[in-house]
C-alpha cells in the first residue's frame, strides 16, 4: 500500500514531509515554489503549463463568490510556456538546500493541432526536473479538453503517454498522474477505471478533482452565473464522493490525490477516509492565506492522534 502514517507520507518512493499540497493553478508559472514550501505545504504542483506561451482567456476571468467560499475561473491556461517554466525549476533545483517536492501539471495549447503531442512534449521537457507529472484533461476552460476523458480517446492518449514516460532517458522516471473532472457519469467513471488498470495505460495516480461546471447547490453570491469552473466549498462533497468511487473502482491500487473544497482538517480527513493518500487545496488558501495550511495540518494531526491509523481506516472503508 502507499499510505504509511499521516504526517509523513510515502508515495511513489517520494517522502512527503506532510500530505497537504498546493493545487495546480495557484503557481501556474512556477514562480513561487520555494515560498509555497516555506509556508508549509508538503508539495507544490505548478501549472498547468502549455508547450508554447499563450495568453489565456480575456479578463475578467476569475470571480470570487465570497458568500459561498467559492471561486469561478475561466483562465484558459495562461502560460509562459514550457521553456520559461522549465528554466525556473531547473534553477531552483540547482540551488543548494532545496529539497521540496514539485509536481508539474501539463496542459495543451488552445490552437494545438495535436494535443497528444503537447502532452508528450511536456513529459519529455519536464521529465528530469518534475517529481511527478500530471496530465490535465479536465479543465473546463479549454474547448474540447474534457473529451479526452472518454474511453477510446483516453486509451489512445495514455498508451502514447505511458510509452513517452517509459522512454525517458536515465533511471529516474517521474510518476504519471491523471487529473479528472468531478462531473463524470457512473459510466465515465467505470470507463476511466477500466482504461487506467490496463498495463499499457497504467498511470501512477489520480488527482481528483478539477473544478466543476455544475452549479451543485444554491449559490448565494454575485457572479454565480459566470461561465467557468467552480471550486471551493460547493465542491467539497462532490470531489470526496468521486474519490470514494474511483478508489472502489480501482480496488485501491492507484494512489489518489484528493482535492476540492478542503477548508479544514476534517475536510482533508474525509478525503483520506474516502481513499486519498495526499490532499491539495487552492480556494481555501486564496480566502484565508498561509494560516490555513498550519491549521489544516494541526487539525489533521489531532484527528490522527485520536488513535486512528490511516491505512487501517482506508482498508476498513473499502
Ligand atoms: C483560479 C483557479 C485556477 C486554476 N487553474 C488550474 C490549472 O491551471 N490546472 C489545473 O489542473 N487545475 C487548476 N485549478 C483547479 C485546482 O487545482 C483544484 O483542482 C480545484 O480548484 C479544486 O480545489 P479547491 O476547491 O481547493 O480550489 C484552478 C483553480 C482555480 C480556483
Amino acid at each position: 500500500m502507499f499510505c504509511t502514517t499521516l504526517q509523513k507520507t510515502e508515495v511513489w518512493r517520494l517522502n512527503f514531509k506532510n500530505p497537504v499540497g498546493i493545487a495546480a493553478g495557484f503557481d501556474k508559472q512556477g514562480e513561487s515554489i520555494e515560498c509555497l514550501h516555506n509556508i508549509g505545504f508538503g508539495f507544490v504542483e505548478i501549472g498547468s503549463v502549455t508547450p508554447k506561451p499563450q495568453p489565456g482567456n480575456e479578463k475578467p476571468r476569475v470571480f470570487r463568490l465570497d458568500k459561498d467560499k467559492a471561486i469561478i475561473n475561466r483562465y484558459g491556461f495562461n502560460s509562459e510556456g514550457h521553456d520559461v517554466v522549465y528554466n525556473r525549476i531547473k534553477y531552483l533545483k540547482s540551488k543548494k538546500g532545496f529539497t521540496g517536492i514539485i509536481g508539474v501539471n501539463l496542459g495543451k495549447n488552445k490552437d494545438s493541432k495535436d494535443p497528444i503531442d503537447d502532452y508528450v512534449q511536456g513529459i519529455i521537457k519536464f521529465g528530469d526536473v518534475a517529481d511527478y507529472l500530471v496530465i490535465n484533461i479536465s479543465s473546463p476552460n479549454t474547448p474540447g479538453l474534457r473529451t479526452w476523458q472518454r474511453k477510446e480517446e483516453l486509451q489512445h492518449l495514455l498508451e502514447t503517454l505511458v510509452v513517452a514516460r517509459n522512454n525517458l532517458p536515465g533511471a529516474k522516471k517521474p510518476p504519471l498522474l491523471l487529473k479528472v473532472a468531478p462531473d463524470l457519469t457512473q459510466q465515465d467513471r467505470r470507463d476511466i477505471a477500466d482504461v487506467i488498470l490496463q498495463d499499457k495505460c497504467h498511470i501512477d495516480g489520480l488527482v481528483i478533482s478539477n473544478t466543476t461546471v455544475e452549479r451543485v447547490r444554491v449559490l448565494n453570491s454575485e457572479h454565480t452565473k459566470q461561465e467557468g469552473g467552480l471550486s471551493g466549498k460547493p465542491l467539497t462533497h462532490l470531489a470526496t464522493e468521486l474519490i470514494a468511487d474511483m478508489y472502489r473502482l480501482t480496488s485501491g491500487t492507484i494512489p489518489i490525490v484528493g482535492v476540492g473544497g478542503i477548508f479544514s482538517g476534517q475536510d482533508a480527513y474525509e478525503k483520506i477516509l474516502a481513499g486519498a493518500c495526499l490532499v491539495q487545496l487552492y480556494t481555501s488558501f486564496a480566502y484565508h492565506g498561509p494560516p490555513i495550511v498550519t491549521r489544516i495540518k494541526r487539525e489533521l494531526d489531532e484527528l490522527v492522534r485520536q488513535g486512528y491509523c490511516v491505512t487501517e481506516l482506508i482498508n476498513n472503508y473499502v
